[in-house]
């Protein structure tokens, strides 16, 4: 038997991660995340009204999406807890966020020149996607970004012969109903696997 459930929280194991942006005066924000889509080029995020990364995506904001390993979730954590933004509404100030307009020297990351766009990289993160920003759709309490992927870093150690990530070297750090997993062994592969 099903029971109806609440909506709230409805983060059914997506992968975590880290997107720099940057104001008009070039200072960089660094925002926790795990809404998004990937199919081809394409990135889709979806991301707060109000947030720091939101005012900077609706400037028009190029963007990076840097992907954290499982062994990360800490200063994911922490990042979550902090907005670049110069206010605090009353839920950010109930669950305890502060303002911080360095979050690279408050957290220990470091920033990585990207090539084709603005924003840094993570240099801590083990796969980067710099993006440039095509446009935002207006969602009610969020926007949804879509980015185009210009290019693709990936760490020497996750790389397979074939230049792609090898799966089995790959664990993500999983949003699993707002707890903090990882993936376990292979259960089996997609037809299309290792292209
Ligand atoms: C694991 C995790 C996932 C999150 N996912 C999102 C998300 O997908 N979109 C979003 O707008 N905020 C998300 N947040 C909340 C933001 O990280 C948070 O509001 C942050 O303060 C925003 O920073 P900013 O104001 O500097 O952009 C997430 C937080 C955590 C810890």
């Amino acid at each position: 038997m099903k029971n109806k459930s609440k909506l709230n929280s409805f983060y059914y194991g997506f992968p975590v991660f880290l997107v720099t942006t940057q104001d008009s005066n070039g200072n960089t924000n660094i925002s926790a995340a795990s809404s998004s889509i990937s199919l081809g080029e394409k990135l889709i995020i979806g991301i707060s009204k109000g947030s720091k990364t939101w005012h900077n995506l609706m400037a028009g904001s190029d963007a990076v999406i840097n992907i954290p390993d499982h062994t990360q979730w800490e200063k994911v954590e922490q990042i979550g807890r902090l907005t670049g933004g110069d206010t605090l509404s009353e839920a950010q100030t109930k669950w305890g966020v502060e303002i911080c307009h360095d979050k690279f020297s408050k957290s220990g990351l470091h920033a990585e020149a990207s090539v084709d766009v603005a924003p840094p990289r993570i240099a801590e993160c083990p796969i980067q996607a710099e993006c440039r920003l095509v446009s935002t759709s207006d969602k009610g309490r969020f926007i949804l970004a879509e980015l185009d992927i210009v290019n693709l870093w990936v760490d020497d150690h996750l790389l397979g012969e074939n230049g792609m990530v090898d799966s089995t070297k790959w664990k993500p750090l999983i949003f699993n109903f707002r707890e903090y997993d990882t993936v376990g062994s292979a259960l089996g592969f997609n037809v299309k696997y290792g292209h």
